[in-house]
């Protein structure tokens, strides 16, 4: 099935996903809280479950989704699970297992999606974060295309509906639609993106290959001690965010979605706290106009807030994997 049929299906769209913590959260929240907002987010009406194994919580938010499943809240076929491959298991005789090892977790018999995390790879093994003696990360070199072959073999499998990739640049991407013999494109690509970085290059050029292109970090991120820098600026804080809000009638963080939403961006937003997940859920019945696009636009400025060397903690190691990152 393509992705737009799966956008038609679950109307993903039109929903704003909801995205549960990863790593960076061990610190501010248990894995308890995280089955918990899923069972909140499910209720307020949420679809679309974006995870990873390397969030370390699937276990928590699988028994969330059956829970609600078996109260009868939604049927399986109503929810939009996605999961990830970590750095560790791109190897081809890793992927199946990993993906495998997710499922048993979730207690889940497919997944709707399965995205590559990252186009860097590390050590192959059950190390996630491999790292010599002087504690740098080792990388390794498996051609991506053949970690993709073993995702489509994974959707030949049945084990998952829909393959894609997160954090890919346009090259990496062609690597994958130019691979000889491919036999399933990916169908979206996750990445970065909010207003300070609109990702306008890159939703182009997704948009010219039917890729759909997810956004995380479009409030501004978790803004984690150590993962960010505090002093970038912050999307929620923006003055012209602030100002068309304002004028809507809306939240600064409505409104930095909606602008996505409007570009025909698959929207994530991450939340913990009931009430936002609630509003961050009321994106569809107010629009912004030409003129407060345009606005809002003008805000870009081509900056990130997450970069691999800060995900992988390590600094030195990578200053070639920074510019590979989509
Ligand atoms: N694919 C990848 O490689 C990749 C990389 C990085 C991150 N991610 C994913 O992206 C997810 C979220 O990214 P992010 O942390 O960068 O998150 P984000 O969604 O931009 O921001 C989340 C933060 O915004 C707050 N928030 C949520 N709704 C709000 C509202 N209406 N008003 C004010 N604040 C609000 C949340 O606080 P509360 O929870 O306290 O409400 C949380 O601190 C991560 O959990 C991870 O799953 C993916």
């Amino acid at each position: 099935m393509t992705y737009s049929a799966l956008k038609e299906k679950q109307s993903l769209h039109n929903l704003p996903s909801f995205l549960l913590f990863c790593l960076v959260f061990f610190f501010q929240y248990t894995k308890e809280q995280a089955g918990e907002a899923t069972k909140v987010a499910i209720d307020v009406g949420y679809r679309h479950i974006d995870c990873a194994f390397l969030y370390g919580n699937e276990v928590e938010v699988g028994r969330a989704i059956n829970a609600k499943i078996a109260d009868g809240t939604v049927k399986r076929e109503d929810i939009f699970y996605t999961g990830k491959l970590w750095s560790n298991n791109q190897a081809p005789e890793r992927v199946r297992p990993a993906l495998e090892s997710s499922l048993k977790d979730l207690g889940l018999d497919y997944m709707d999606l399965f995205l590559i995390h990252t186009p860097v790879e590390f050590k192959p093994g059950d190390n996630l974060f491999p790292k010599d003696e002087n504690g740098k990360v080792i990388f390794h070199n498996t051609d991506i295309r053949d970690t993709w072959k073993a995702m489509e073999a994974c959707k030949d499998a049945g084990l998952v509906r829909s393959i894609g990739v997160s954090n890919f640049n346009s090259k990496q991407l062609e690597l994958i639609l130019n691979a000889p013999g491919l036999k399933y494109k990916p169908v979206c690509n996750q990445v970065e993106c909010h207003i300070f970085l609109n990702q306008s290059k890159l939703l182009e050029f997704c948009k010219s290959k039917d890729i759909v292109l997810v956004g995380y970090s479009v409030l501004g991120s978790s803004r984690v001690e150590g993962w960010i820098d505090k002093n970038l600026p912050y999307v929620l804080e923006n003055p012209v965010v602030i100002e068309v809000a304002k004028k809507v009638g809306r939240s600064a963080a409505q409104v930095a979605m909606r602008y996505l939403l409007q570009r025909g961006i698959v929207v994530l937003a991450k939340s913990f706290t009931a009430e936002r997940i609630k509003q961050n859920f009321q994106l569809f019945d107010f629009q912004l106009s030409d003129e407060d696009m345009q606005r809002v636009d003008g805000v870009n400025k081509n900056m990130r807030y997450l970069s691999i060397d800060r995900y992988v903690g390590a600094l030195s190691a990578c200053g070639e994997i920074c510019r590979i990152i989509g």
